[in-house]
């Protein structure tokens, strides 16, 4: 079975590296918030071109805690999407406020800047915080987005769980807004093996605030200044991060050169490819079409031997957990229907060209 991701694979890619990143760490002895998380943190925001990195505990903690450094809070209204993971809403309500959901852009899957528009509009002063996602690899509006919550005054806070390298006009998402979060999920263009995230900004009191929530709201060692949590980068899976760092922009070459190849083969057929928009560098976290017969689509390439993936099949909104008490601003259809069309195809930097060529087979004759 063609895997739509592979990390045990990317591991092997980097084996002999990785072992040895690990053994340092273990022979060393300090496994929580030593020398390697304190690299990979300095690594990572040079890689962005930002001042500072906060590794923390996961991707929903590291949305969670950089709302909670730029002050939102109980009472605050904070505007995000509803096709995006279901951790983008459930860290907001984490970090006690109540996310006003909107829909998404009809080509692009990203926020939609008229629908925010009309939420600020709506909402006014109760907007802390806007938090755009770069889905599936492509760069959210964030030139606009940037622009009306500068109007607006709120913080803009970039989910960038699915974006590492991504960029927009040649600058890297993670580095519009004020703050960003990070995940190191394993599958993620940059996966660790096992939980992981990161906070990332240019603003050193946002990051000073981030880095003492992490652990308990210390300065000093078991005196607590602010209510904080335990959301830490562990040692080993920074070590690991420092390894694959390395890797990221050839295998986000890789990613979009499996993109431009199953463009080119997919252009014959009726699915409707995903749009880069100029301007936009694409990174692929995922290769998503569109189609009329997405379910039977998807039967068809599992017998086929290809594992498509619905992300995500649900929008938070008609969540059993959210439908009856998250509000929405304004039509969700673009939302709603996507989730009825949308499939993801494998696209990882370690397939095979033999690999890629079976599953435009496998499309052509599916689809
Ligand atoms: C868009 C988005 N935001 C947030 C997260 C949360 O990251 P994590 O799984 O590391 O908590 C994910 C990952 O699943 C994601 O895809």
């Amino acid at each position: 079975m063609i895997l739509p991701a592979d990390p045990k694979r990317n591991y092997l890619a980097h084996k002999a590296e990785i072992d040895e990143a690990v053994h340092r760490v273990m022979d060393g002895g300090w496994y929580i918030l030593g020398e390697e998380v304190a690299e990979f943190e300095r690594e990572f925001a040079a890689y962005l071109g930002l001042a500072h990195g906060i590794g923390v505990g996961s991707g929903t903690e590291a949305v969670q805690l950089a709302l909670r450094a730029c002050g939102v809070g109980p009472g605050d209204f904070v505007i995000t999407v509803s096709h995006t993971a279901v951790a983008t809403v459930a860290a907001i309500e984490l970090a006690g406020a109540a996310p006003i959901l909107v829909d998404v852009d009809r080509e692009t899957f990203t926020m939609s800047v008229p629908a925010i528009e009309a939420a600020l509009n709506t909402h006014g002063r109760r907007v802390k915080a806007i938090v755009p996602v770069h889905l599936y690899g492509h760069p959210a509006d964030i030139v606009n987005i940037v622009a009306a919550a500068a109007e607006h005054n709120v913080f803009v806070v970039e989910d960038c769980a699915q974006s590492h390298g991504a960029a927009f006009g040649g600058q890297k998402t993670g580095t519009f807004g004020q703050i960003a979060a990070f995940s190191f999920y394993p599958t993620k263009n940059l996966g660790a093996l096992g939980d992981g995230g990161a906070i990332v900004t240019n603003d050193s009191g946002l990051a000073e605030r981030a880095k003492l929530l992490r652990q308990y709201g210390w300065r000093t060692r078991y005196i607590s200044e602010t209510a904080g949590l335990n959301s830490r980068l562990d040692e080993m899976q920074a070590a690991i991060l420092r390894v694959k760092l390395r890797y990221l922009d050839d295998e986000n070459r890789r990613r979009r050169h499996i993109a431009s190849r199953y463009e080119q083969a997919f252009s014959s057929t009726t699915l409707r490819l995903p749009v880069t928009k100029p301007q936009a560098s694409h990174v692929f976290h995922q290769f998503t079409v569109r189609s009329d017969r997405r379910d039977s689509l998807q039967a068809l390439l599992k017998e086929a031997g290809v594992g498509a993936a619905i992300l995500y099949p649900q929008p938070v909104h008609l969540q059993q957990a959210y439908w009856d008490r998250v509000q929405t601003c304004g039509g969700m259809e673009n939302t709603e229907q996507q989730a009825r069309e949308i499939l993801s195809i494998p696209i990882h930097p370690d397939l095979t060209g033999e690999e890629v060529e079976c599953v435009i087979d496998a499309v052509r004759r599916s689809a």
